[in-house]
C-alpha cells in the first residue's frame, strides 16, 4: 500500500515535554482523514511537522513514497503539501476573486509581473471564477472579504489553499468559530473535492467528523491513541472515555 502521507516514529520535544510521541500516521491516497483529540493533544504540532514549520526531534515524514523530512516548507508546498490555519489569515480588503486569482498567479509563477498585458490574466481569472463556484463563493466573489459571513471566509481560505494545486490538504479546524448553520456546508464542500486530493482534517465537533471522515486517528498526549473507521471510533469505549474525561 502506498500512502499519500506517512510518518514513521515522529517525535517533537519542547524542552522535556513530548508534544509528538512516536507517531506513525498513515494517510491513504484520496482519504478524508480526520485527526481528533482533546485540546493540547498535539494535533496542530503534527501539522506543523508535516508542513515543515517545525523540525521533528526524531522520525521521518514521507510524501507519496518520497522522504521529505529535510525538505523546507516552501518546497513541500511545491510538492503538494498545503495547509490552512486554526486562525483565519485572509486579506480583508481583497475580494474572493482577487485573492484566488493571486493564488493561481503565484502557483503558475506569474504573480507580480507588472509587464504582462492585463488580458493574459484572463485564464487565471476564469479559473478563479470556476473555483469560487466549487466553493459556494460565486455569489460573493466581488465583495470585500471583511463583510462575508464567517463560514464563507473559512471557505475562501480553503479555496486559496486548493488553488495552489495540492495533493494533500491539511485543514486545522476549518469550521472553528463558524456558526452552527454554516459548518456543514464548509465540510461538505471539502468532502466533495476531487478524489486525487487527500484531505487531513482537524476538528473537534464529532458530528462533523463522523459525517466527513472515512478514517479517524485519535491523538492523546502526543501519541496515536486509537485509529479506525468512523464506526470503529464512534463505538470505541476508550475514545468515549477520553472525551468524557475532557468534558467532566
Ligand atoms: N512552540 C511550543 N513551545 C512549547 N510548547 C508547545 C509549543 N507548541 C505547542 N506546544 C505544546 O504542545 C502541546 C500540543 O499543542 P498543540 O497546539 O499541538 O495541541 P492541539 O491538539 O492542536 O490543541 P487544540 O485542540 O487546543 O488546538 C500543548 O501542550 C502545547 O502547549
Ligand atoms: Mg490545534
Amino acid at each position: 500500500m502506498s500512502y499519500a502521507l506517512e510518518t514513521k516514529g515522529l517525535k517533537r520535544q519542547f524542552g522535556a515535554f513530548l508534544a509528538t510521541n512516536d507517531v506513525n500516521l498513515q494517510v491513504k491516497q484520496g482519504a478524508r482523514h480526520a485527526l481528533i483529540g482533546p485540546n493540547g493533544a498535539g494535533k496542530t504540532t503534527l501539522i506543523n511537522l508535516l508542513t515543515g514549520v517545525l523540525a521533528p526531534s526524531a522520525g521521518r515524514i514521507i510524501l507519496n513514497g518520497e522522504d521529505i523530512t529535510e525538505t523546507p516548507p516552501h518546497q513541500r508546498v511545491q510538492k503538494g503539501v498545503t495547509r490552512t490555519f486554526q486562525i483565519n489569515r485572509l486579506f480583508n480588503d481583497f475580494t474572493p476573486l482577487e485573492s484566488i486569482t493571486l493564488a493561481i498567479g503565484e502557483r503558475d509563477g506569474i504573480g507580480g509581473n507588472l509587464w504582462r498585458p492585463l488580458s493574459s490574466y484572463k485564464p487565471a481569472i476564469d479559473e478563479a471564477a470556476a473555483l469560487l463556484e466549487r466553493f459556494g463563493l460565486a455569489s460573493v466573489m466581488g465583495e470585500r472579504t471583511a463583510i462575508l459571513p464567517y463560514g464563507k471566509q473559512r471557505l475562501l481560505e480553503i479555496a486559496i489553499a486548493f488553488a495552489s494545486g495540492p495533493k494533500v490538504l491539511l485543514l486545522d479546524e476549518p469550521a472553528a468559530g463558524v456558526p452552527e448553520d454554516e459548518r456543514h456546508e464548509v465540510l461538505s464542500i471539502v468532502s466533495a473535492l476531487p478524489a486525487d486530493v487527500t484531505v487531513v482534517l482537524i476538528e473537534h465537533d464529532m458530528d462533523l467528523v463522523f459525517s466527513f471522515a472515512d478514517h479517524i486517528s485519535v491523538l492523546v498526549a502526543g501519541a496515536i491513541f486509537a485509529e479506525g473507521s468512523v464506526q470503529e471510533i464512534a463505538g470505541d469505549p476508550r475514545v468515549k472515555a477520553v472525551y468524557l474525561g475532557e468534558s467532566a
